[in-house]
């Protein structure tokens, strides 16, 4: 999605506007723009592509200015090009937006009408000359902003600068993220805390149809009706320092092998080793009195809820319902009265995600955050949150916050078993000391990241590639394959072992690579049939399984891959990771954007 920066400073802005659009990168993009004021003028300098392009730009062409807006464009309406890209100008104003103007036609067709020139497919211009519009008949730019926007409909996060007015800065938010940055002496927008953290780490997040005023002593927000309204400034966690790769060619490949450390940090905030029992954050509620429970999510994150509806329903014996955010959000489901319902997001901003939240708390639901940014808008309007704690997550392909939600979610079924009596107590401890080795097992199944590569040299030509599973191992199933698919552009399924005679062993050939995660669980001799099935057909099978299930699979695999023998409640955790590695491995010997994929965002800010 989109990335936002503006900044009234003190010194030159276009530095720290790159910078802070840089910090913007992992969101996805594909064009990048600033604009800042040279003796009151609006000076545009804007690239296609990569920010490295726009700072070549501005290598041939400085631009000076204390004063400035950034934008770094993922595309809804007109192809990337320089074109279109942000800000969006007339002589008077200039703006940059995130969202979607769902009613640009009609404003454009008006504006056009009333002498307004665009240059630009985009629907954001109908912005720029709406304001325009209004300042040629004499408004103010806080009332020319205001009128504007009265009339936008759809999502945006705006950033609007002024000409002439050195020290001014308008924001607004509706849909999408935007917060206030307090300098001294200076003040930010930003959308998100970890673009302004070089900048400042006081932070104040804008609510639904807010917008703002700035001057570099500081700011006034107004709500959706105008009346002024205060939003409290808070310390941001987030670091002024460059998240860098380490010794990784990759963000992808750094936060793969984060995993271990990830795990142990979101289950010791909840874990006590020597009583062996869970303890979660405050739910503002009796856990016992839980008879049903939603789990919502979109992408990676509704795969943590379809493992995680195998354990509530398993150990806590909760009755669950798992849905992706677009579906829930339109289907209008009737809900129980009393029931609870987890919204899993590591970004905390995705729009789907967001207003299926709401929807599930006009009904009554007891709405939980599952979040990994505990300043995010989800975070803030769920009635409580369980954190994941896997630090700032920059590749766009979910892979340590998948883990740390699977995390999060094993702890809150095991608690909810426990205050339900649904298991006994000792059963608890042990699968809660089973979770507690997680982390040193993932070090062990990361050891085989060199053999995956190997084996990920072979597969990179496939056109198509099928992952199979049973149990928990479905959802991973399913995750494997949107892995592969996001990040190698490869097509990808995921589908339940025991569906192959259903249809897919039709898709069986000497070219389709068929993956197989199997722990040797109840199932595991199922899914052993359904693997010389594939076999029999000239399927080139790669298994993931224990020693006992390789044993028992002899040679039929093509390639096998030892996993640890470890308690069945806890194989999702651990074999997430060489079905990431396997991906990672394949993009890579592809030569795809690994961390940025084609097409992709980070936060899907837009629905
Ligand atoms: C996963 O690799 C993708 N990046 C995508 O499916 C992602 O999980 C989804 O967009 C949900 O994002 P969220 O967790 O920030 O809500």
């Amino acid at each position: 999605m989109c990335g936002i920066v503006g900044i009234i400073g003190q010194g030159e802005v276009a530095p720290l506007l790159i910078e802070g659009l840089m910090r913007l990168e992992y969101r996805g993009y594909d064009s990048a723009g600033i604009a800042t004021l040279v003796n009151g003028g609006i000076e545009r300098r804007r690239a296609e592509g990569k920010i490295a392009n726009l700072k070549a730009r501005l290598d041939e062409a400085p631009v000076a200015g204390t004063i400035g807006i950034g934008h770094t464009r993922w595309a809804t309406h007109g192809v990337p090009n320089e074109v279109n890209a942000h800000p969006h100008a007339t002589a008077r104003v200039a703006v940059v937006h995130n969202g979607i103007i769902e009613n640009f036609r009609e404003l454009r067709e008006e504006l056009t009408a009333a002498g307004q020139v665009f240059e630009s497919d985009t629907d954001t211009e109908a912005v720029v000359h709406l304001i325009d519009h209004h300042l040629g008949r004499g408004m103010d730019p806080e009332e020319a902003v205001a009128a504007a926007l009265k009339r936008l409909e759809g999502a945006f996060a705006l950033a609007v600068l002024f000409a002439g007015r050195h020290d001014l800065l308008i924001g607004a938010r509706r849909g999408s993220p935007l917060a206030i940055g307090h300098g001294d002496g200076e003040m930010f927008l930003g959308s998100d805390a970890l673009a302004l953290a070089p900048l400042t780490r006081r932070i104040a997040y804008l609510e639904d149809g807010d917008w703002c005023v700035l001057s570099a002593e500081g700011a006034r927000v107004f709500d959706a009706e105008g009346a002024p309204v205060e939003r409290p400034v808070v310390q941001t966690a987030f670091s002024g320092a460059m998240i860098g790769k380490g010794e990784h060619r990759h963000f992808m490949a750094k936060e793969i092998f984060e995993q271990p450390q990830v795990m142990g940090d979101t289950l010791n905030a909840m874990f006590n080793p020597a009583e062996r029992t869970i303890t979660l954050p405050d739910l503002g509620m009796d856990l016992k009195d839980i008879s049903r429970v939603t789990l919502i999510g979109c992408g990676t994150a509704s795969l943590a809820a379809s493992v995680a509806k195998y354990w509530i329903e398993h150990v806590a014996r909760v009755p669950v319902e798992v849905d992706v955010a677009s579906e829930f959000r339109y289907r209008c489901p009737p809900l129980p009265e009393g029931g609870v319902a987890l919204f899993i997001s590591q970004s905390g901003e995705t729009a789907d995600t967001l207003a299926a939240l709401r929807y599930a708390k006009s009904q009554g639901q007891r709405v939980i955050g599952v979040v990994n940014v505990p300043e995010s808008t989800i975070a803030r309007e769920a009635d409580a949150v369980l954190p994941t704690l896997a630090g700032p997550e920059i590749g766009v392909a979910a892979t340590k916050t998948f883990v740390s939600q699977l995390m999060v979610l094993a702890c809150f079924s095991l608690a909810l078993a426990e205050a339900r009596g649904a298991v006994a107590p000792d059963r608890v401890a042990a699968l809660s000391a089973a979770l507690a080795e997680v982390p040193s097992r993932a070090v062990e199944v990361l050891n085989h990241d060199k053999r995956i590569r190997d084996i990920a040299a072979d597969l990179a030509e496939a056109r198509d590639v099928l992952y199979l599973g049973r149990g928990t191992s479905y959802p991973l199933a399913l995750e494997g394959a949107l892995k592969l698919k996001e990040i190698s552009y490869i097509h990808a399924e995921g589908y339940a072992a025991g569906e192959m005679k259903h249809g897919p062993i039709a898709l069986i050939d000497e070219t389709v690579p068929v993956i197989v995660i199997a722990p040797s669980d109840g199932l595991f001799e199922k899914t052993a049939s359904n693997v010389q099935e594939v076999v029999a057909r000239g399927g080139r099978v790669v298994l993931f399984s224990d020693a006992a299930g390789i044993a028992r699979m002899g040679d039929t695999a093509l390639y096998a891959i030892e996993m640890p023998a470890v308690d069945p409640f806890v194989t999702p955790l651990l074999y997430a990771l060489p079905i990431q590695l396997l991906a990672y491995h394949i993009a890579v010997h592809k030569g795809t954007d690994v961390d940025q994929p084609r097409n992709l965002a980070k936060s899907v800010t837009v629905e």
